[in-house]
């Protein structure tokens, strides 16, 4: 049975890389918005393609927040680092997240786990954009985005629209917005719609969208029939480079 999952499995990422125009899908067994392991496979997928993406030498890998991205991280394997020094720092600072899953905590930990280096990056998550601006003058603030926007690789998640906007406790007439905007999807702090199109962004510092086009490794690991929409609206406005990580819940919702 378990070589009858993997064909299984290995179909449904050629549809899914038909269906959503990209080169590389992986998927595993399961739905992470029934069974949280789910998330652990995903991760050691994760692991196994860092070792095929990243160049051997420096990289940077700018990291996201969120749930996913903090189980994931535990996937990562010290022999990533063997013939690499890898720095890993957050791609954007302050969306508003919970201290556990901000991106400055897993890069963090994906440092530790791979035997590397990370840089934080001190913006406060929760202050007004007049306070945020002049913190980008700050010389150790400025240091780290610009080894953020020269970053060569980028791992991060998809969310859905509003239930993102609610975990960030963004304004109600935001929500609204998205809402009368149709908004459902969210990655790296950009809200769009089923098409695609960007409908909301939240004006934070750290790595932009374009910043991606030239990365040699692009890798999304999102996961759970929830965030079908959210996959499939995404990848329209994606690096062809980007590397899908879902599961088989996320696969067959996307595909029926
Ligand atoms: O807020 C950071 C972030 O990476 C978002 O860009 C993304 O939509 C979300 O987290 C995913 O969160 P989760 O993995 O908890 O669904």
């Amino acid at each position: 049975p378990l070589i009858e999952q993997l064909s299984g499995m290995q179909q449904l990422e050629r549809q899914l890389c038909r269906k959503l125009g990209l080169r590389q899908c992986y998927v595993v067994p399961g739905d992470s918005d029934l069974q949280f392991q789910v998330v652990d496979a995903m991760g050691k997928v994760l692991n196994n393609k860092l070792k095929d993406l990243l160049p051997v030498g420096t990289n940077v890998i700018a990291v996201m927040g969120g749930s996913t991205m903090a189980e994931v991280a535990k996937q990562l394997t010290a022999d990533l680092s063997v013939d690499r020094q890898l720095t890993f720092v957050p791609a954007r600072g302050g969306v508003g997240e919970r201290i556990d899953i901000q991106a400055n905590n897993i890069s963090a930990q994906m440092a530790l786990r791979t035997n590397s280096l990370h840089r934080a990056l001190y913006v406060p998550e929760h202050v007004s954009e007049d306070t945020y601006r002049p913190l980008l003058a700050e010389p150790s603030v400025r240091q780290v985005v610009d080894l953020i926007r020269h970053s060569n690789a980028a791992i991060h998640s998809i969310g859905e629209a509003v239930k993102m906007a609610e975990r960030r406790a963004m304004p109600p007439e935001v929500i609204a917005q998205l809402q009368a905007e149709h908004a459902v999807g969210e990655a790296f702090g950009y809200f769009f719609n089923e098409e695609g199109a960007i409908v909301h962004r939240i004006p934070r510092i750290g790595l932009q969208l374009e910043d991606l086009a030239t990365m040699d490794c692009v890798v999304a690991v999102a996961g759970g029939a929830s965030k079908a929409k959210a996959i499939t609206a995404y990848v329209k406005i994606a690096p062809p480079q980007t590397c899908l990580i879902t599961d088989e819940g996320a696969a067959r919702m996307i595909l029926n």
